[in-house]
């Protein structure tokens, strides 16, 4: 087999997407439909909509990425699909699709964990990046540290003992007035804003690896009440600016700590938080200042997509893995697990 191409599908969240992947790093087509507009009225991703639109999309977004790709089904060397962590309902959809082509097409079946493929989106932008590295995943339902051993091996240094950076994120921002999903806005909105006319708690937790983000959550809610109170004008730039620098302070500073305590000169970040403008600056800065070289995936690959599965799918079908009929959806999912 010279050439490996991977059918990918990723339905944990509120993204139905579905990818062709060659050789692990060669994105043929990424397709993804989003749902973000149906669940920003409600102002978080509701589970039972994300479920009913998947099974509504997901042949339709199968189609399209193989048309795209220029593939047939009988062309597909194996099937990669998220089985966890995520939503239940969700993940089910894409499981039970992979299954159901495997099947009928007699092909092998790769589950993939979801973190592993934010992992993995970063080998689709920078082909030359090869494990070991530090890996910081920052998404909506995750906050990790991870040590990525080899393209199949992970260990959890630290992770997030409440909110994860993203949650924090989208809260934060619906209290100042923000649609779902506000990372991004408060991200934008935080470049207008004085980051330090307002101070907001940074959680170092005696400068072990876990993180903590409820609270500095509960330190802006606080903030915006107070004011309300007392009938004093709240700055929204300003309040988006010094959160933005309390979250990105103690995950850089801690990523650093950790990279120089384990001797490793090589940095990622992956996860949707990935694609924040403010951590990429100063992760880049203090991976300079450290002989640290940092890498993140393009933008269009840190949020939930299939070609990142794809990728992860790839790696672990190199390395053995099969999938029997039995591959279930595990909302929990615990990281590194055969
Ligand atoms: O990885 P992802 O697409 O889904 C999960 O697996 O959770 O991440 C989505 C999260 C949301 O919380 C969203 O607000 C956040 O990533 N996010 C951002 C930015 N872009 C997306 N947070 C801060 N700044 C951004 N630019
Ligand atoms: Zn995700």
């Amino acid at each position: 087999m010279n050439k490996v191409t991977v059918l990918a599908i990723e339905t944990s969240c509120d993204e139905t997407s579905v990818a062709v992947v060659q050789n692990g790093r060669e994105v043929l087509s990424n397709i993804i439909s989003t749902q973000i507009d149906l669940h920003e009225k409600y102002g978080g991703v509701v589970p039972e909509i994300a479920s009913r639109m998947h099974v509504e999309k997901i042949n339709f977004v199968i189609k399209e990425a193989l048309q795209e790709a220029n593939v047939t089904l009988d062309e597909i060397d194996a099937v990669g699909v998220t089985y966890g962590p995520g939503l239940v309902g969700a993940l089910i959809v894409g499981v039970v699709a992979a299954k159901a082509i495997a099947f009928a097409k007699d092909k092998p079946l790769v589950g993939v964990h979801h973190i592993e493929g934010h992992i993995a989106a970063n080998y689709i932008t920078h082909k030359a990046l090869e494990p070991p590295f530090l890996c910081l995943v920052v998404s909506g339902g995750h906050t990790h540290l991870v040590l990525v051993k080899d393209y199949t091996s992970y260990e959890i240094i630290g992770r997030t003992r409440d909110d994860a950076a993203g949650e924090a994120y989208d809260k934060v921002a619906r209290a100042i007035g923000l649609s779902y999903p506000g990372g991004p806005k408060v991200d934008k909105l935080a470049r207008e804003g004085n980051k330090d006319a307002i101070k907001f708690p940074r959680a170092m937790m005696d400068d072990g690896y876990d993180f903590s983000f409820s609270g500095v959550k509960s330190a802006v809610l606080n903030y915006i009440n107070g004011a309300k109170m007392k009938n004093e004008p709240i700055h929204n730039a300003d309040i988006a600016a010094a959160f933005q620098s309390s979250v990105v302070d103690v995950l850089v500073s801690k990523t650093i700590a950790l990279a120089k305590e384990k001797s490793l000169d090589k940095v990622a970040l992956a996860g949707g938080v990935a694609a924040n403008q403010g951590l990429r600056e100063a992760m880049e800065e203090a991976s300079k200042a450290n002989g640290i070289k940092l890498y993140y995936p393009d933008l269009s690959l840190c949020t939930d997509n299939a070609a990142m599965i794809g990728c992860a799918a790839y790696y672990e079908f190199m390395g053995g893995k099969r999938s029997g009929m039995n591959l279930n959806a595990v909302p929990n999912l615990p990281i590194g697990k055969k």
